[in-house]
C-alpha cells in the first residue's frame, strides 16, 4: 500500500510527523508492506495533515487526520470513513485552481528526480539548452512574466539587462527571504517541488551568461533550507548542475544562504548586502543590482516564485502561459490566503479574479462567522480593502488604480472585530522595528507616526492631518519599500475605515 503524508513544514506544524509514524507503526503491527511518500502540501491548510492512499481509482484523501484515527483508516472500508473527503484531484479547492508553478507540488516525492522528470520536469531545460541566449531571452520576455517577489518588474527586461552588461562573473540570486506575513508561497514550491527552482535558475542562468546562483533563504525556513540543500546536492551529483549543465558544456552551480531573519533582507540590496557579509543595511539604486549587485558585479535578483514559473514557460511555450490573466498581468498567480477565513491555504489562478470571489467563494468568508470587515493585500505594507472594493480584479495594474498593491500575494483577512486604528498603529510600529535605519522619512517618521496614531486615538482631530503629511513624506522620500509602502496600510485604514478613527468622524460632524 502507498500512502502520502505531507512534509510540508504547515502540515508539520498540524502533527503530519506523528500521523506519519503512526501510519508506520499501524502497517508494521498489521504485518501490511508500505511505502510511506513524504510529498509536498497541496495547499489546502484547513486539511492538513492531508493524507492520500493510492487507490486503483487514483489518489483518495483524508483530513484532518491525527495520529488517533490512523488504526481506524486501516480498516477495509475506508470510503465511509468520516475523515474521507474523495478522490484528491476531484476536490474543488484543487478542480478550480490553473495550476502551472504549482503543478507538481504535493503530488510528487520532492526529492525524487525521475518523479519530477515522469512529470514534465526538466523539459524546459531540455529546450533552454537548445536555444540562443537571445531566443531565450525573447522567450521571457514574450511569457510576460512579471516578478512576483512583488514589485512586478518583467523578468525578461531584468534578465537582458544583466545579460547584455559586460563582466568576467555574473550571478543569479534568488530571494527566498519570504518575510510578507500571510505568504507563504516560496516556502510551499522549496519544500514541495524544489527541483522546479534550481531548473529556473539554470535557465536564468543560460539566458544571461551568470555561472553561479545564491537561494538566499530566511532562518525561519529550516525544513525548507533542508530540502533545498538536498535538492542541489541530488542535481549536482546527476550532472545537472556544475561545469555542464546536462552534458551542454555550459556551467551554472548554485548554493544555499541562510539569513539571520531581518525583514529588510527581503530588499534586494539590503539581501545582497547581507549575502556579501555584511550588515543588512539598503544600498541607494541606481546602480540597479542588475548592473551593479553581488560583490560589485551584474546580478538577476528575481522571487521564488518568479525563477519557479520559469520551467513551465520553456516546457508549454511563452503564448501557452501568456495566455492566462488579464491585461498586463499574464500568466497565474499563486495567491496565499490567511487570517479569519474558513478555507486557507495556496490557490494558484490566472491573473483576473475579483478579491470578493476569492475571499468569499475560494476563502469561504470568516471562520469566526461575522462579517468580513477588511482584507489586506500584499504583506504588511499592503493596503486594506473595504468589501466596497471586493470588484477589484486581482492584477498589478487595478490593485495599484485602487491604492493598493498585489505584492507577493498574500491576502489576510479580517472580520468586524477588527480595529482599523490600531492595525495602523501596527503598521507605523512595524515599520519602527524593522527599519534599517539608513533613511530619515522611515526611522524617524515610523516613531512619530506611533507617536501621532497615538493622539488620534486619545481623540486628537488635530493629529489626523499631521498623520496625513507624515504619511506623503515617507511615501515619497523613503529609500526603500519599507519605509516607502508603510503608508498604505495606514491610509487605507483611515480612507476606509474612518469611524474606527472616532475623531476623524467628529471632526467631520
Ligand atoms: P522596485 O520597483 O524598486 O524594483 C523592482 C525590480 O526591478 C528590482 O529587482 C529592480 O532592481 C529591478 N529593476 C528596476 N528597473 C530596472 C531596469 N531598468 N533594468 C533591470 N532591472 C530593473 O521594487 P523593489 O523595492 O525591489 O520591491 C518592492 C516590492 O517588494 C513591493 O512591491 C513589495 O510588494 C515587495 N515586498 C515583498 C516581500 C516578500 O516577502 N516577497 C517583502 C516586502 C516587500
Ligand atoms: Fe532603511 Fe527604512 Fe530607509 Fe528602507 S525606507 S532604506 S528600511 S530606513
Amino acid at each position: 500500500m502507498k500512502i502520502y503524508v505531507p512534509r510540508d513544514a504547515a502540515a508539520k506544524a498540524l502533527g503530519a510527523d506523528e500521523v506519519a509514524a503512526a501510519i508506520e507503526a499501524e502497517a508494521a503491527r498489521r504485518g501490511l508492506p508500505l511505502t510511506l511518500v513524504r510529498n509536498g502540501s497541496r495547499g489546502m491548510v484547513w486539511l492538513e495533515p492531508l493524507v492520500e492512499l493510492q487507490t486503483g481509482a487514483g489518489r483518495v484523501a483524508f483530513g484532518p487526520v491525527t495520529a488517533a484515527d490512523v488504526p481506524s483508516l486501516f480498516e477495509a472500508d475506508w470510503k465511509r470513513h468520516p475523515l474521507a473527503l474523495g478522490l484528491t484531484e476531484e476536490l474543488p479547492w484543487l478542480m478550480m485552481q490553473t495550476r502551472l508553478t504549482f503543478a507538481r507540488c504535493g503530488i510528487t516525492d520532492p526529492l525524487c528526480l525521475e518523479e519530477y522528470e515522469a512529470h514534465g520536469g526538466f523539459e524546459g531545460l531540455h529546450r533552454a539548452i537548445a536555444m540562443s541566449r537571445a531566443e531565450i531571452l525573447q522567450e521571457v520576455i514574450d511569457s510576460g512574466l512579471r516578478g512576483r517577489g512583488g514589485a512586478g518588474f518583467p523578468t525578461g527586461i531584468k534578465w537582458k539587462t544583466v545579460s547584455e552588461a559586460e563582466a568576467a562573473q555574473k550571478y543569479i540570486v534568488c530571494n527566498a527571504d519570504e518575510g510578507d506575513s500571510g505568504t507563504f508561497a516560496d516556502r510551499m514550491i522549496m519544500e514541495g517541488d524544489p527541483f522546479t527552482l534550481i531548473e529556473g535558475m539554470t535557465i536564468a542562468g543560460l539566458a544571461t551568461g551568470a555561472t553561479r546562483g545564491y537561494v538566499y533563504m530566511r532562518s525561519e525556513y529550516p525544513d525548507a533550507v533542508e530540502v533545498m540543500g538536498e535538492a542541489v546536492r541530488i542535481a549536482r551529483a546527476h550532472g545537472l548542475l556544475g561545469p555542464s549543465v546536462m552534458g551542454s558544456g555550459r556551467a551554472f552551480d548554485m548554493e544555499i544562504r541562510v539569513g539571520a531573519g531581518a525583514y529588510v533582507c527581503g530588499e534586494e540590496t539590503s539581501l545582497l548586502n547581507s549575502l556579501e557579509g555584511k550588515r543588512g543595511v539598503v544600498r541607494a539604486k541606481p546602480p540597479l543590482p542588475a548592473l551593479e549587485g553581488f560583490l560589485g558585479k551584474p546580478t538577476v535578483v528575481n522571487n521564488v516564485i518568479s525563477l519557479a514559473s520559469i520551467p513551465v514557460i520553456f516546457q508549454k511555450g511563452a503564448a501557452y502561459y501568456r495566455d492566462f490573466g488579464l491585461g498586463r498581468s499574464r500568466g497565474t498567480i499563486p495567491l496565499q490566503i490567511a487570517g479569519n477565513v474558513k478555507r486557507g491555504g495556496l490557490f494558484e489562478i490566472a491573473f483576473g479574479m475579483s478579491l470578493g470571489q476569492i475571499v468569499d467563494d475560494i476563502a469561504g468568508g470568516t471562520a469566526s462567522g461575522r462579517p468580513v470587515k477588511a482584507v489586506q493585500v500584499g504583506g504588511p505594507l499592503g493596503a486594506y480593502f473595504p468589501r466596497a472594493l471586493f470588484d477589484t480584479p486581482f492584477c498589478y495594474e487595478e490593485f495599484a488604480g485602487a491604492e493598493g498593491l498585489v505584492g507577493h500575494a498574500g491576502i489576510v483577512v479580517f472580520d468586524d472585530t477588527a480595529d482599523m486604528l490600531k492595525q495602523a498603529r501596527f503598521a507605523m510600529e512595524f515599520c519602527a522595528i524593522e527599519s534599517c535605519g539608513k533613511c530619515t522619512p522611515c526611522r524617524i517618521g515610523a516613531v512619530r507616526g506611533m507617536e501621532t496614531v497615538d493622539r488620534i486615538a486619545r481623540g486628537d482631530a488635530a493629529a489626523i492631518p499631521l498623520l496625513t503629511d507624515l504619511c506623503a513624506t515617507m511615501k515619497s522620500g523613503s529609500l526603500c519599500a519599507l519605509g516607502g509602502f508603510t503608508p498604505y496600510p495606514v491610509m487605507s485604514a483611515l480612507t476606509h475605515f474612518p469611524d474606527d478613527f472616532a475623531p476623524m468622524k467628529e471632526a467631520a460632524e
